[in-house]
């Protein structure tokens, strides 16, 4: 199937828009970012869409990390749920992919499928629910609730990965959960599966992830294995000692329904070290 000719990507600035801007193949992409333009200015947002008349628009742009929403919840929704919806609407007669997360659901069950109810336990994760109902109400539209992402961020600075990597060159021990899991994917999986979503024009609820689940302990081990020259130390602690934002236990998500669509394995972390014996991430 022929992949859209012009294609709009929220976020080029961040992790995931970044990731997808740089793999876009066929398609003229025209990447925003919010120096460029605020999402949250819907008079600006409705003219540019007005002049560049994409055919796609992939919308990575949030505010993505959950203790900044939590601290600020009205800027949260007016980015996270009413910017959203303001593209929705431009894009009603044109394929649309919003950004959701694993983190929609409470955790108590694990390996969710898109059949499972969500029940967000925090702000960043109810303005996502929010978003989402809005988005699924066009049946041309597509959700991806997307498992945690490591690789590399355009600033150094964003994935799990780079934030231990960045504590351990500080010389502190980082403390990680024995008892919450999630399924991570690399960011590169995550932009070739998004490409191929596009391409064949899937839309509705589907979830990305890569296909192992670990603990943050074992993700940490796993990195701290491949950078041993930074000397990690590694403390183990529970979830139940936190005190900040809600955190789901267990927000491991199913990505059978989307593995059967696209042409690549959804390779979970430990898969992808081993693929990847030399790579820094
Ligand atoms: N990374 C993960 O592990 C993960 C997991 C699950 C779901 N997600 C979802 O995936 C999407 C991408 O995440 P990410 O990790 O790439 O986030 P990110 O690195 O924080 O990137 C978000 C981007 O959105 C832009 N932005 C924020 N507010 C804006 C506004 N008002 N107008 C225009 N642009 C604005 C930011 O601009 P600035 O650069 O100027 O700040 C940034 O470039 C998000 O929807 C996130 O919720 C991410």
């Amino acid at each position: 199937m022929a992949t859209p000719i012009s294609v709009w990507v929220t976020g080029e600035g961040g992790f995931v828009g970044n990731a997808i801007v740089r793999s876009a193949r066929d398609s003229n992409v025209i990447s925003l970012t919010r120096r460029e333009i605020d999402l949250t200015d819907f008079h600006a947002v409705s003219a540019r869409f007005r002049q560049d008349k994409p055919d796609f628009i992939i919308h990575t742009a949030a505010m993505a990390r959950s203790p900044d929403c939590q601290a600020n919840p009205t800027l949260s929704r007016k980015i996270n749920v009413a910017a959203t919806a303001h593209l929705a609407g431009l894009a009603q007669n044109i394929g649309f992919i919003f950004f959701s997360t694993d983190l929609v659901f409470d955790g108590k069950k694990g390996n969710y499928v898109e059949t499972d109810e969500p029940n967000p336990l925090s702000v960043y994760a109810e303005t996502k629910v929010a978003a989402e109902q809005i988005i699924l109400r066009n049946p041309q539209h597509t959700v991806v609730r997307c498992s945690l992402v490591f690789g590399a961020s355009p600033k150094g600075n964003h994935s799990f990965n780079e934030d231990l990597r960045a504590a351990w060159n500080a010389g502190k021990t980082t403390k990680l959960f024995h008892d919450e899991y999630r399924t991570p994917i690399h960011v590169d999986l995550v932009a070739r599966a998004i490409w191929e979503i596009v391409a064949q024009k899937h839309s509705g609820l589907f979830h990305l992830a890569g296909a192992e689940k670990f603990s943050r302990l074992q993700l940490g081990e796993l990195v701290a294995a491949r950078y041993p020259e930074l000397t990690p130390r590694i403390e183990s602690c529970s979830l139940r000692e936190y005190q900040g934002p809600p955190r789901p236990r267990d927000a491991s998500l199913n990505c059978a329904k989307l593995q059967s669509l696209v042409s690549f394995k959804l390779a979970g972390l430990n898969e992808w070290l081993e693929q990847h014996p030399d790579a820094g991430f």
